[in-house]
């Protein structure tokens, strides 16, 4: 049982926890701060608050907003520019994307070649400006990992610039932030987070470490997922969303996801379906294919739920969970087919060539699956 577990970035959670920001960058002499705010929360109440105390303690704060869901290469390239190597930090407040940003602009004021030639794992050489990240969606992770995802729109794909030299030094987990998310964001990123909790689960890289944290996410973001989607403004649900996705964050950046992680990306790219919505509708779909195949272990899931019926085998156990996360999709209103995206029976073709090119999640998975595999599983879809 060898295995190692990381986690680099120093997490502050709770209702209220991003007023801390200010201290934070007092105590570190931070003068000059670059901050990148997501569109939608120009005014938002906690997000302008939060910049008013960074103003009164910083010499130049240097604010500009992010509008884009599914960030370009280009667009990284244009953003850059707004910001150099003379900052002492970069703050990013928003989801996923407006992280992501954040994340390799700091890198990218220190690497000066075009932003695509960074693209993969490991290629920026210079470490970048320290990153604060403030996640308003509860369910990418971004604020912890050394991801930052990226389309090249001239070959239509996603591959992001993946180094360590970005990860943030600290995270604010403050859920007053992701009170406002609107419910199709809401949803997205909570169904993201479920992916990244059950597939990290099933990941044959997974360890005895990371499964806890995966079975943990799993207990607190099933029930709480919808209950958010519901009740928008229950404070208690939306920091459970929010301590859900960190731990399923923490478990798949040491597991590894899988082909629900992998299907999405062609997806969203070639369909703009967001990643996390792109995720959802094939969760249990390929829950089901793997648990078919040998992956029994879904039905742990079972035993975490309440009030459920007692079964005896595991197998049947994991069939239940799929079932489960079936009805959940059902229950959110996430679409039941492909169709709803313009996904014709002549892409399904394109899009499992695609998926299947992710090797590094489809070798995760935890059954075998091979490129006509994955067509029927799109073909069930469409
Ligand atoms: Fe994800």
């Amino acid at each position: 049982m060898n295995f190692s577990f990381c986690l680099k970035t120093e997490a502050r959670f709770g209702p209220g926890v991003a007023a801390t920001l200010p201290q934070f960058v007092e105590k570190r002499g931070y003068q000059r701060v670059g901050v990148i705010l997501d569109s939608g929360l120009r005014q938002n109440s906690h997000a302008q608050e939060l910049i008013g105390g960074l103003r009164g303690v910083v010499k130049d704060l240097k604010l500009v907003e992010n509008a884009a869901a599914e960030p370009t290469y280009d667009y990284l390239d244009e953003f850059r520019k707004s910001f150099d190597a003379s900052l002492d930090l970069m703050v990013g407040i928003g989801g996923g994307s407006t992280l992501d940003l954040t994340k390799a602009v700091s890198v990218l004021a220190t690497n000066p070649r075009p932003a695509i030639s960074y693209r993969g794992f490991d290629l920026i050489e210079n470490p970048g400006i320290p990153v604060v990240a403030i996640p308003t969606t509860a369910g990418t992770g971004s604020e912890v990992t050394p991801n930052a995802v990226f389309t090249d729109a001239k070959e239509r794909r996603k591959l992001g610039i993946n180094t360590a030299l970005y990860v943030p030094v600290l995270a604010l987990l403050d859920p007053y932030l992701t009170l406002s998310c609107p419910r199709s964001v809401t949803v997205s990123a909570g169904m993201d987070a479920l992916v990244h909790a059950v597939e990290s689960y099933v990941a044959r890289a997974s360890t005895p470490v990371s499964r806890m944290f995966s079975r943990e996410a799993f207990r607190i973001l099933l029930p709480n997922l919808p209950a958010v989607v519901e009740r928008p403004d229950d404070l208690e649900a939306r920091s459970a969303m929010q301590l859900g996705a960190f731990y399923a964050i923490i478990a798949l950046m040491n597991a590894g996801g899988g082909l629900t992680g992998a299907l999405s990306y062609p997806l969203g790219v070639l369909f703009k379906v967001p990643h996390g919505l792109a995720g959802g509708i094939f969760l249990a779909k390929v829950s089901r294919y793997n648990a078919e195949h040998g992956a029994h272990q879904y039905g742990d899931f079972y035993d975490l739920l309440d009030g459920l019926p007692n079964l005896l085998v595991l197998h049947e156990r994991a069939l239940a969970v799929c079932d489960i996360l079936d009805r959940l999709a059902g229950r959110l209103g996430l679409p039941s087919s492909l169709e709803a995206f313009g996904v014709r029976e002549t892409d399904l073709d394109v899009l499992a060539e695609q998926t299947m090119l992710l090797s590094g999640a489809i070798q995760q998975n935890p059954a075998e699956v091979t490129v006509a595999d994955i067509r029927k599983i799109l073909g069930d879809l469409a």
